[in-house]
């Protein structure tokens, strides 16, 4: 596999709403990341994907997308924009921007034009239908819940797709006209100087037409979207003239939102010259969805994350390199998600962070994950912003669920758990504004914040610091990088172990995925403990003790390691 600028560096994701505000409005905002550059160059970050800044009514946070080619007043100008360029430049470090393209806001010019003459230019960049007797072109539901079309404006008879929120109207890749557009603005930033972009919802692009119904899965006679993205086929098309007319020529860092993708398409979407540098890893937060919604979604076990993140790493293999996380902004914070219930401690969050960070791929940091952000507790779902949650919580509702139930099920699966602010210290709003936050602050700021993490060696945050800088050290890059990943003990209840392996060097990355303390066979002679997350274990006569939830990155003498069951 040919090695990529790329593949070495540490990436970290920022949701600019959360992460910091400078005027007092309660919403972060560019000057704040700007005057956190050298914050991140110290934790060891290179690239930094912004979730979306540009003009938007905020209907979705943002991914509802009203001007591409302007920053959003709330998030700053487009002169900090280039503030943060040039900024992130001198310190080595590459801006990767969202790229919103499935849809638009519903407040976007060509939008505002297609409701004035759906027959015209901009009235073919969206999907309008004329219904007749009522009767909608299909019975998909939304993302958000509800039916995927909603009346034009001014217009008794038409209606426009939209398989998110109904402020985010579907664009019609179908049509040429459209796509150049699209291409021109993606052309735009990257002339600009921006690294390259994570992009939304990509696979939702190509629609499965003409429009049909599916079997109802729900009592509200709708069916979930999937069963028309497993018929739409073809959206590689798309990709590769997208990649050809924008990402090649600039050779731009991409990373795709990739769901539903088949074994058989991975080298097309990141193999050599595919559509993308990179896809996320989804595995694990997919795992338990059902489709009752989350109120009938699983919890996940430390052995169900194993198997999901080794299924994903094995079919990966050496075709590309995935995009490794254990949280984003849609997702709960990792550390309540994938550790047992209740045993959630810097302990156990280094051991899971340890886990992550050597997997085969590229790992990304979500922010706040670096000093062990938890997700938030809810009293009532007047507090939820959320409208995935709110959907969530009448589905929930509908299906039986008393309240509490319900409102349990928003706060284990919420996205606002990964979007409350950014807990920069114990002061008045965890430091994140001197105003009134646009989100709650967790409560649990006052433990919880970067200042009283910062000096401390024992912190998460310093462990974090330790990961990234073990992953670049030239002694063992080549292995944790590019190694190939080969699973230990797979079978083996509250383990979680992997060799990387490269030529000449092989290291054994080793966890105990609960609160007992074990001994665990080890496949030869440790000649180096690189790295643990309490004392050093003791290594005697074959065997390894681990403490509850503790982890260890292990240098090995042999060469011929025994794969143990
Ligand atoms: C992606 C984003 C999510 C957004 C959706 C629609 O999944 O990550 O936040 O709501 O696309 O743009
Ligand atoms: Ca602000």
């Amino acid at each position: 596999m040919k090695k990529q600028w790329w593949h070495d560096k540490t990436a970290y994701q920022i949701y600019p709403k959360s992460f910091l505000d400078t005027n007092g409005d309660g919403i972060g905002d560019l000057p704040g990341i700007i005057s956190r550059l050298d914050y991140l160059k110290d934790l060891g970050v290179d690239i930094v994907w912004l979730s979306p800044i540009y003009v938007s009514p905020l209907a979705d946070q943002g991914y509802d997308i009203a001007d591409y080619y302007g920053i959003d007043p709330r998030f700053g100008t487009m002169e900090d924009m280039d503030r943060l360029l040039t900024e992130a430049r001198k310190r080595n470090m590459y801006i990767v921007m969202d790229l919103v393209v499935n849809h638009c806001s519903d407040e976007h010019f060509w939008f505002r034009q297609a409701c004035k003459d759906p027959d015209g230019k901009y009235g073919r960049f969206f999907y309008i239908e004329t219904v007749k007797d009522g009767k909608l072109p299909c019975n998909w539901r939304s993302y958000f819940g509800g039916p995927v079309w909603e009346k034009l404006p001014g217009h008794e008879d038409k209606y426009y797709l939209h398989v998110f929120h109904k402020k985010q109207p579907d664009l019609n890749w179908e049509n040429p006209e459209l796509r150049t557009e699209i291409y021109k603005m993606i052309n735009w930033w990257l002339d600009k100087g921006l690294a390259g972009f994570r992009i939304d919802a990509i696979i939702n692009i190509k629609k499965a037409l003409p429009f049909c119904d599916y079997p109802a899965d729900r009592d509200d006679g709708l069916c979930d979207i999937t069963n028309m993205l497993r018929d739409a086929k073809g959206v590689g098309q798309f990709l590769g003239e997208m990649r050809d007319m924008t990402f090649s020529p600039h050779q731009a860092f991409t990373v795709g939102e990739v769901f539903n993708e088949k074994k058989e398409e991975l080298p097309d979407f990141i193999g050599e010259n595919g559509y993308f540098s990179t896809m996320f890893d989804f595995s694990g937060t997919l795992f338990g969805r059902s489709m009752g919604g989350w109120y009938e979604d699983l919890e996940i076990t430390p052995d169900d994350y194993r198997d999901c993140v080794f299924r994903a790493q094995k079919k990966v293999g050496n075709i590309g390199f995935l995009s490794n996380i254990i949280e984003n902004h849609d997702e709960p914070r990792g550390v309540s998600r994938y550790i047992p219930r209740g045993e959630a401690c810097p302990q156990s969050k280094k051991m899971l962070a340890s886990l992550y960070f050597f997997l085969r791929g590229l790992p990304w940091i979500y922010q706040g994950q670096e000093i062990g952000m938890e997700n938030v507790p809810l009293h009532s779902i007047e507090e939820v912003d959320d409208i995935s949650s709110l959907d969530n919580y009448q589905v929930a509702l509908r299906a039986g669920a008393s309240p509490e139930e319900a409102l349990k099920a928003v706060e284990r699966f919420g996205r606002d758990n990964a979007r409350t602010p950014f807990q920069w210290s114990a002061e008045d709003n965890a430091g994140f504004t001197f105003g009134k936050p646009w989100l709650r602050v967790n409560p649990n700021f006052k433990e919880i914040n970067l200042k009283a993490q910062e000096n401390d060696p024992d912190s998460v945050f310093s462990f974090y610091k330790k990961l990234s800088a073990l992953r670049r050290d030239p002694l063992y890059k080549e292995t944790l990088v590019w190694g190939d990943l080969i699973p230990y003990m797979e079978k083996v209840h509250n383990v979680m172990a992997y060799f990387r392996k490269s030529e000449d060097q092989t290291i054994l990355v080793i966890a105990n995925f609960q609160k007992e303390e074990r001994d665990l066979p080890l496949p030869g002679k440790v000649e180096k403990v690189l790295l643990t997350n309490c004392t050093e274990p003791l290594i005697n006569g074959g065997m390894i003790s681990l403490a509850g939830y503790q982890a260890a990155v292990l240098l090995m003498e042999d060469q011929n390691l025994q794969a143990a069951e």
